[in-house]
């Protein structure tokens, strides 16, 4: 924190009051890809994250920089000409959020300045991109005194990566960074937003992420394409089923339907929606009654799902989990998107060592590519410190 205000210092120079904010990454334990289908996830919110410290201005400029992107410079744009601009690259993701606030009637009445630091590790899966954003939700309100509460500032923030950027996710990235909370995850029911915390307090385990280091290429126009399957399939179903959405079905009753859903492709991702939702329910049950095993073996079976039937694994992620599967991980899958990033696994205390040594040699030799292990803490949401 004190690195970063030198730096603010250095860039925009001395005089006036200076705020620190905080907003974390986050990691999902099960739940993926069933959040734009009105189903249930079960992220948390972890100790790393995105700093920024912030100050208004006179004038309407507004002036970001980032320490992880000292290359960009100052990046320097005016309140009433807020535009995507390639360019700008990280800088779009603040920009994006100042513009729907303004545009939902929250007015940003003066420039600012603002310098962020963080130590989310690059295109990993972890909602580096929700974080600045969140961060920039709490900053704006802080400011300006804006009388918005934390769920609207959820909403817009989602609304932000929807419209500015361009990436159709759901809402889970910035609801657990939003409303997260010290060691618990989040049970949200991503079609009523009702939600529920639960303890997490492993006794004799670590939550362990494993990034592949895998750049996610194509991941975002592979994402639209699913959402667009699902919306396919249940477009197909509503023909004949009152629903409101994938989430709203048991397996049962999928599977008393699936013939419905002609294409193949789009029945498999359907399956993947209803079973992961379901399975989502029933894992937190058994975590809530203390059955950490019964949660882990939902995690491989939600691995599965995503590797068989939604297919947004890949190579990478798949030779990390199953390297954990035979390490002895009591559960273990990718989270967030897929197509890289990273995995998360329960590992008993005293084998975290092998595990790291041994699931990281494994992955090496099959993929040529290094993993790196971290620990996950599960942190507090998005405030001013
Ligand atoms: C990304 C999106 C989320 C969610 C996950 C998959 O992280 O931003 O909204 O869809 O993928 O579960």
């Amino acid at each position: 924190m004190e690195e970063l205000k030198q730096c603010f210092i250095e860039q925009f120079g001395e005089q006036g009051n200076l705020t620190s904010y905080f907003a974390p990454a986050r990691v999902n334990l099960i739940g993926e890809h069933t959040d734009y289908n009105g189903g249930h996830v079960f992220p948390c919110a972890l100790t790393l994250g995105t700093y920024a410290v912030a100050r208004r201005r006179e004038d309407r400029a507004i002036r970001f920089y980032s320490m992880n992107f000292e290359e960009s410079g100052i990046v320097d744009v005016q309140i009433d000409d807020l535009r995507y601009e390639e360019q700008h690259d990280w800088a779009n993701y603040p920009k994006g959020v100042a513009v729907i606030f303004q545009q939902a009637g929250y007015e940003i009445t003066t420039g600012f300045d603002v310098a962020f630091y963080g130590d989310i590790p690059n295109g990993a899966g972890l909602s580096s991109s929700a974080s600045i954003e969140m961060v920039t939700a709490v900053i704006l309100k802080d400011l300006f005194n804006l009388q918005i509460d934390r769920i609207e500032m959820v909403k817009l923030a989602q609304k932000a990566e929807n419209e500015f950027i361009g990436v159709n996710c759901g809402i889970m990235d910035q609801f657990a960074i939003g409303m997260g909370k010290k060691n618990h995850a989040i049970l949200l029911d991503c079609n009523t937003l009702e939600y529920q915390y639960s303890p997490i307090n492993l006794k004799n385990e670590k939550l362990i992420l494993a990034n592949t280091n895998k750049r996610r290429g194509l991941a975002n126009s592979k994402y639209n394409e699913r959402r667009e399957q699902c919306e396919a399939a249940l477009h197909t179903l509503q023909e004949k089923l009152d629903i409101q959405s994938l989430g709203d079905l048991t397996t049962e009753e999928f599977e008393a339907n699936k013939h419905l859903i002609p294409d193949k492709i789009v029945g498999k991702r359907a399956k993947h929606a209803v079973y992961e939702n379901n399975r989502t329910i029933e894992a937190v049950e058994k975590l809530n009654a203390g059955d950490i095993r019964g949660f882990g073996k939902l995690m491989n079976e939600s691995h599965i799902s995503l590797r068989d039937d939604y297919e947004v694994t890949g190579k990478e992620l798949d030779v990390l989990v199953e390297a954990a599967w035979n390490e002895g991980a009591v559960g273990s899958r990718m989270t967030g998107a897929g197509f890289g990033g990273c995995t998360i696994s329960i590992v008993p205390d005293d084998r975290v060592d092998s595990f790291i040594k041994v699931v990281g040699e494994t992955y090496n030799a099959q993929t040529g590519l290094e993993a790196e292990f971290y620990v996950a803490d599960i942190g507090d949401q998005a405030k001013k410190l």
